[in-house]
């Protein structure tokens, strides 16, 4: 059995990118599957001082003992004015003050979901071309546009997005 952690770039109690990736998570085969919140991670905004003062705050240290303890990832990520969740950012910056490599070259399915039609295109085109510098491993990448139409518990309404999909769990299945 393989241990997946599932999370969505969001501090969100309704993240839409959250339930996106715990979906994707549920269709592996073979996987036991942690899906993780934010917000039983929350972090004082990162700053330079407080570091000094408490080093690497606790939360960040145990985020990143999950990512150690997993054999894949699957990060679904949720776009503020073109970029990551002030939550998503301060957590990945916490982090990479252990290792810059905060990813740990795991097998990564990385994706965005947003409510509108571009489906959080530019978090997931910056994330994906940042990914190597941080040990990022993205074997396979996603964005899901009009997620409130397009998304069902029992999978995805739009079916070239659906049959998209159903293509780059295989391909990240063969990795992990
Ligand atoms: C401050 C703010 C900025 C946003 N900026 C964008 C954006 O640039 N692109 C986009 O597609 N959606 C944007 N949205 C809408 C989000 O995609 C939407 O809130 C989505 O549900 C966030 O994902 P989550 O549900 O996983 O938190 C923004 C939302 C907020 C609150």
């Amino acid at each position: 059995m393989k241990k997946v952690l599932a999370f969505g770039g969001s501090n969100s109690s309704t993240s839409i990118n959250k339930k996106l990736a715990s979906y994707v998570a549920s269709q592996l085969e073979d996987a036991t599957v942690n899906v993780a919140d934010l917000n039983d991670f929350e972090l004082p905004l990162y700053s330079p001082d407080l570091e000094k003062e408490i080093g690497v705050h606790e939360n960040a240290v145990k985020f990143s003992k999950l990512i150690e303890e997993s054999d894949a990832i699957v990060l679904s990520l949720a776009e503020y004015n073109g970029s990551y969740t002030a939550a998503f950012k301060n957590l990945f910056d916490w982090m990479s003050r252990i290792n810059q490599k905060v990813w740990k070259d795991k097998p990564m399915m990385l994706m965005a979901a947003s409510p509108g039609g571009r489906g959080g295109a530019n978090v997931l085109k910056t994330t994906k071309d940042l990914m190597p510098y941080f040990g990022g491993n993205v074997i396979a990448d996603f964005s899901l546009p009009i997620f409130h139409e397009n998304f069902r518990e029992e999978g995805i309404v739009d079916e070239a997005k659906a049959k998209e999909l159903k293509e780059k769990i295989q391909i990240f299945q063969e990795a992990i």
